[in-house]
């Protein structure tokens, strides 16, 4: 997800073509109705092989949006389509042979309609008020698909395939099919999904994701510049790679793309924060590196990009020539790369400051990580807010008197112009997920997805194996507008909230200390399941994986309970002890003028203190 909130200007003309649209294409609209633009910003983490405890390949994603982000996940099942050639006398471009593609729509309900998991149906109760979802285009559709979770994007699939999403700034903008002159039928979503249905290595979604993009053009998550790039981090069960990529530009080449991608080192993490990453460009080096046809001939056409010797493309950057720098604000990509890289490679000694990110490049591509990395280090990155750093989020005034590190959205609601710094932990966090893939196990228990639905800093992390054949309705039930208590993005929703609202700084030691219990819990059943010799599969690990979730949803929901009593109205409340004052911590009582406030009651003389006043 980008990240548009701060751009008004854009803003308001998303909501001029959503009326026009409303207006002229009733049909087109998708099930949500507002907000195509769904709401944006996301970070993404990867280590390789060789840069992780035990040897798995793993990524991360954060889906970040603004409030009226879907936050189900949902199992799509493996498919067989009947082939062309079993069926000679069909009618050329029926359904059958067609894989319809989605418009990119993030906000609730992301689709309505049958085919992807049993809560976009149109006949539940969540769906009734929305109509089903009006595709943009079609492709030819293959002879089978794997299983694989899917939420604003595909993340995980039955092969082990693995991916996280975050999108960038880029030069170029085009608009959305449903839009006037929107001609590009692929968003990054759909290109995602297609991807878990058909690939089983990284290498082969890169690709795919490429020539379909190149093939039938790319559209990107804003309207504006600020978000029409994107990138995912792709990974298999032996390696990664960073793919970014951004429209083509209309006015010189049809309809298609400019992508690009480079394999990770194995033994590197690496970081993105809303802006690409991929430096310079072997184009010789077809192990390291995948590319669009007409990537450099575009960029020098665009004026993006001049060799210093003609025809010789060696010097050519991708980043410089293809993206808008940071959106939002200066460092509001920065602060989260460098609060990353701080966590997993402190040797690199980064600078928190620079001039301009894209020009400067003060930020490796990917680096060595201090000690091999685990699944537990990437939860700790995606709640951190800077702890014991100048820019740590939980002090001073702006977090209140309980070192509240979250920042609402301020932007439009007052005349006072300003900004936020941007932690990695994230208040409107719809979901989270580190995607884990390891070689040596069979692909159905081998393929693990710790997902945290929610703010990172409020959830638990739940394991779901590749292999399971079906999704716990606590993960697809999600609708923001309507409490549903079977709901574990609502019960950790609940709780930060909560927690938000009662000294925070102690409530969510209560929260922590829960995650700690349940994530540890869930290791253990992890490795259970990867060190059986007999390893359970389709119903079994769905059955694990449901009963672990529903204890951590029930967890939460009597954890919202249990920090209700012990602070409510800024007493602490035990078991042993009803109604000791809390009260403020000094600096903000000196903070807020507590020590000027009304002064002692007047001097009393002998009479009246013989009176005794109750
Ligand atoms: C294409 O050309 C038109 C007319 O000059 C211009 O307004 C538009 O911004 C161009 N599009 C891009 C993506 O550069
Ligand atoms: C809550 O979710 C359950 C599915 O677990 C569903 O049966 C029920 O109808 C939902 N309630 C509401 C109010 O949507």
């Amino acid at each position: 997800m980008a990240h548009s909130h701060s751009h008004s200007h854009s803003l308001v003309r998303v909501k001029f073509f959503l009326l026009v649209l409303v207006v002229s294409f009733p049909s087109l609209l998708p099930g949500g109705g507002g907000g195509f633009q769904g709401a944006l910003a996301c970070t993404v983490l990867f280590a390789g092989r060789s840069a992780t405890q035990d040897g798995s390949v793993m990524a991360s994603h954060s889906d970040d949006g603004e409030g009226d982000s879907d936050p189900r996940v949902v199992r799509v099942d493996a498919k067989k389509f009947p082939s062309k050639t079993s069926y000679p006398r069909r009618i050329p471009n029926s359904q059958q042979n067609l894989r319809n593609i989605r418009p990119d729509v993030e906000t609730f309900p992301r689709f309505v309609g049958s085919g992807y998991g049993e809560t976009y149906e149109p006949t539940q109760p969540w769906n009734a008020k929305y109509k089903p979802t009006t595709p943009v285009g079609s492709i030819e559709q293959v002879d089978s698909t794997y299983a694989y979770y899917d939420a604003n994007y595909g993340f995980m699939n039955e092969k082990q395939l693995g991916m996280g999403e975050s999108t960038c700034s880029a030069r170029i903008a085009v608009p959305a099919p449903w839009r006037p002159g929107g001609e590009a039928m692929f968003c990054i979503n759909e290109l995602s999904r297609i991807a878990m249905e058909r690939c089983d290595t990284a290498r082969c979604a890169v690709q795919l994701m490429g020539q379909l993009a190149e093939d039938h053009g790319y559209y990107g998550a804003s309207a504006g510049i600020e978000g029409s790039g994107e990138s995912l981090v792709v990974h298999d069960k032996n390696e990664g790679w960073v793919f970014h990529i951004l429209p083509s530009d209309p006015n010189r080449t049809k309809t298609s793309a400019n992508w690009v991608a480079q394999r990770i080192p194995d033994d590197h993490v690496l970081v993105i924060a809303n802006m690409y990453v991929i430096r310079h460009v072997d184009f010789t080096d077809t192990a390291n590196f995948l590319f669009s046809k007409n990537l450099v001939v575009d960029a020098i056409a665009g004026g993006w990009y001049t060799p210093k010797t003609p025809g010789d493309y060696s010097d050519f950057d991708f980043t410089a020539a293809y993206s808008d720098g940071e959106y939002n604000h200066k460092f509001y990509t920065g602060r989260r790369v460098w609060g990353a890289y701080r966590l997993l490679a402190s040797h690199l000694n980064l600078p928190a400051d620079y001039h301009n990110l894209r020009d400067d490049a003060p930020y490796p591509f990917s680096a060595r990580p201090d000690r091999k990395v685990t699944a537990q280090d990437f939860f700790r990155v995606h709640r951190d807010w800077y702890e014991n750093t100048p820019f740590d989020m939980s002090k001073h005034l702006a977090a209140g008197a309980f070192g509240v590190p979250d920042r609402y959205m301020t932007e439009g609601t007052t005349g006072v112009k300003g900004a936020w710094e941007r932690s990695i932990a994230l208040f409107r966090t719809a979901y989270s997920h580190i995607t884990v893939s390891r070689s040596w196990l069979p692909d159905s228990v081998g393929g693990v997805v710790w997902l945290g639905q929610g703010a990172a800093h409020g959830t638990s992390y739940v394991p779901l194996f590749a292999g399971a054949n079906r999704i716990s309705w606590a993960h697809s039930i999600g609708d923001p507008s309507s409490l549903n208590r079977t709901s574990v993005w609502w019960s950790h929703r609940y709780a930060l909230n909560v927690a938000r609202g009662m000294r925070f700084m102690d409530s969510h030691k209560f929260i922590a200390a829960t995650q700690s219990k349940l994530e540890s819990d869930a290791a253990d059943l992890v490795s259970r399941v990867s060190t059986s010799g007999d390893p359970p599969t389709g119903d079994s690990l769905a059955q694990l994986s449901e009963d672990h979730v529903n204890r951590v949803r029930d967890a939460w929901w009597s954890l919202v309970d249990t920090v209700v009593v012990t602070f409510a109205d800024g007493w602490h409340t035990t078991t042993s002890q009803v109604g000791a004052a809390l009260g403020y911590p000094s600096w903000w009582l000196e903070t807020v003028g507590y020590e000027n406030g009304p002064p002692p009651p007047h001097p009393h003389d002998n009479k009246e203190e013989e009176i005794s006043v109750s």
